[in-house]
């Protein structure tokens, strides 16, 4: 979308792939902003050098100086530490408070009318940060999981079935931990529910795989977590709002009474599109799949408890 800008705050691991993926996908001006100042910048000009194979043409700009950001159309937080083996994401908690506030606060004052997609873990608990530090309307504060949580599941599908990653299609709701819930019922194979390819007892097997996909990467790589499918998540996202596709995907975002959750960031079916959050799409769900969202709920909701107690938006 040349004239549009999109801002990532940490250019890490996440941060930078997702400033590439974006660049080749979207055509956006891409500003990267991060601490580490040297290295976003070096990270920026290797970007652009790669531009003339790649096919992007845009500017990206790596710094350590939010006004660098005014005017984005999406800011992109990544901002934050990852877990280690053996952590869990709420053990992120305190620390990424404080990291993500501080971004948070120099969104709302360089950029005030941008869309903002959250990363930064625990993930529903850092998009009630960003919204109560920025102040902006909660169409605008949306939180990057279900993507990946569903991206996951719909490969793991794939790999049991051995057919086409792409012809699968899946939907895993609720908050991005351990009890969040792929959606079997809402998953087919080229519009084929799966359950007519796997039984119950290894759909199960593969929703488990799912809630543990961050953990397996996690384990491998010991020094952090995942990036690739994270950043092609966010790209995703990102498309979908800079040219207003209007596309249904699971994100976090704040409920107020939908699917019998008040006043809570956890992920559903929405529809993106130029305004951020076009609409929450509303599913009936079984009595079992509801009392597995609801579970997955009070954990986000034990999450938000702990932050009460020592976050203050000043
Ligand atoms: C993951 O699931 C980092 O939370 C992210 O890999």
């Amino acid at each position: 979308m040349p004239g549009k800008r999109v801002s990532i705050i940490g250019a890490g691991n996440v941060g930078a792939t997702a400033a590439y993926y974006i660049a080749e996908k979207v055509m956006a001006d891409i500003v990267m902003v991060d601490v580490a100042e040297g290295v976003t910048r070096a990270k920026a000009i290797d970007f652009l050098h790669a531009g003339p194979m790649r096919g992007y043409d845009v500017s990206i700009e790596g710094t350590g100086d939010y006004a660098a950001i005014a005017d984005s159309d999406l800011v992109v937080v990544t901002a934050g530490v990852a877990r280690k083996p053996g952590m869990d994401r709420m053990d992120l908690l305190r620390v990424n408070a404080g990291i993500v506030k501080s971004a948070s606060k120099m969104i709302a004052r360089y950029a005030p009318n941008a869309t903002v997609i959250v990363v930064s873990n625990p993930l529903d608990v850092m998009c009630h940060v960003v919204h109560r530090t920025t102040g902006f309307a909660v169409q605008r504060v949306i939180g990057m999981a279900g993507v990946l949580d569903s991206t996951r599941f719909r490969y793991f599908v794939a790999e049991r079935l051995g057919c086409a990653f792409t012809d699968v299609h899946a939907m895993v709701l609720g908050g991005h931990g351990d009890q969040m819930v792929p959606m079997p019922r809402f998953t087919t194979v080229a519009g084929i529910p799966v359950s007519r390819f796997l039984d119950a007892e290894e759909l199960e097997r593969l929703v488990d795989r799912t809630r543990k996909g961050g953990a397996e990467i996690v384990a491998h790589l010991k020094t952090g977590s995942a990036y690739y499918a994270p950043a092609a998540s966010v790209a995703e996202m990102a498309e979908a709002i800079l040219t207003d596709r209007r596309t249904l995907a699971p994100c976090a975002v704040f409920l107020r009474g939908e699917y019998g959750i008040e006043n809570l960031f956890i992920g559903v079916p929405v529809i993106l599109g130029k305004n951020g959050v076009e609409r929450i799409v509303e599913l009936e769900l079984e009595p079992h799949e509801l009392e597995r969202l609801r579970r997955s709920a009070e954990a986000v909701k034990k999450g938000v408890e702990e932050l009460e107690t020592f976050f203050t938006v000043r």
